[in-house]
């Protein structure tokens, strides 16, 4: 099935795979009655933390750049929407995703993010190498430990 654009609507698109979905809540909309910027940018950047977290295996990642963010269609109270992100480039201690948020309901794109860059930090909070260049799809790279309790212990297989 197709939606607005002319582009088929799958579980992925354009090698983003849609793995976070939100329901949109009276306290997420702004004062025309839709979906509020600041709580999708919000989640967008939650979701971006955690992609590079996953990816580079250290929780010490920061946001350092967002791109123009095109914001092409909203939602209303009520509406689910889904979140992709994928990288588009292993700097030697930055990440770059791209970022797209659709609306479940309408099949609408609400928008598109062409950069996010997050950068990997060592304990000196400078940026560190990460020493990653390509996308693990799988839990590979989880940190083995956390900043604010230690080292985690992982089960054994
Ligand atoms: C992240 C931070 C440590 C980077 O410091 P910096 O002096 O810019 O570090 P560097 O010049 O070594 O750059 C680090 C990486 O960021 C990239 N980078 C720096 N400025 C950039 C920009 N404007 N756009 C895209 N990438 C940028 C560099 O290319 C480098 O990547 P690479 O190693 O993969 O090539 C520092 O800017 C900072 O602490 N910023 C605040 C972060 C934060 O608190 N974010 C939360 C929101 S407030």
């Amino acid at each position: 099935m197709a939606n607005d654009s002319g582009t088929a609507w799958h579980w992925s698109e354009e090698g983003i795979n849609f793995h976070t979905r939100k329901w949109v809540r009276p306290e997420d909309l702004n004062a025309n009655g839709t979906l509020f910027g600041g709580s999708l940018l919000k989640w967008i950047d939650e979701e971006a933390a955690i992609y590079a977290i996953l990816q580079l295996g250290n929780y010490r990642v920061v946001t350092k750049l967002i791109s123009e963010i095109n914001f092409e269609a909203s939602a209303l109270q009520g509406d689910l929407i889904e979140m992709g992100l994928t990288a588009t480039h292993f700097g030697r201690t930055s990440l770059t995703m791209r970022a797209v948020v659709r609306n479940m309901i309408t099949r609408k794109r609400i928008l598109t993010i062409e950069r996010l860059v997050f950068v990997s930090l060592g304990e000196d909070g400078h940026p560190t190498p990460h020493g990653f260049s390509s996308i693990t799809y799988d839990r590979d790279r989880m940190p083995t430990e956390h900043p604010g309790t230690g080292t985690v212990r992982l089960p054994s297989a």
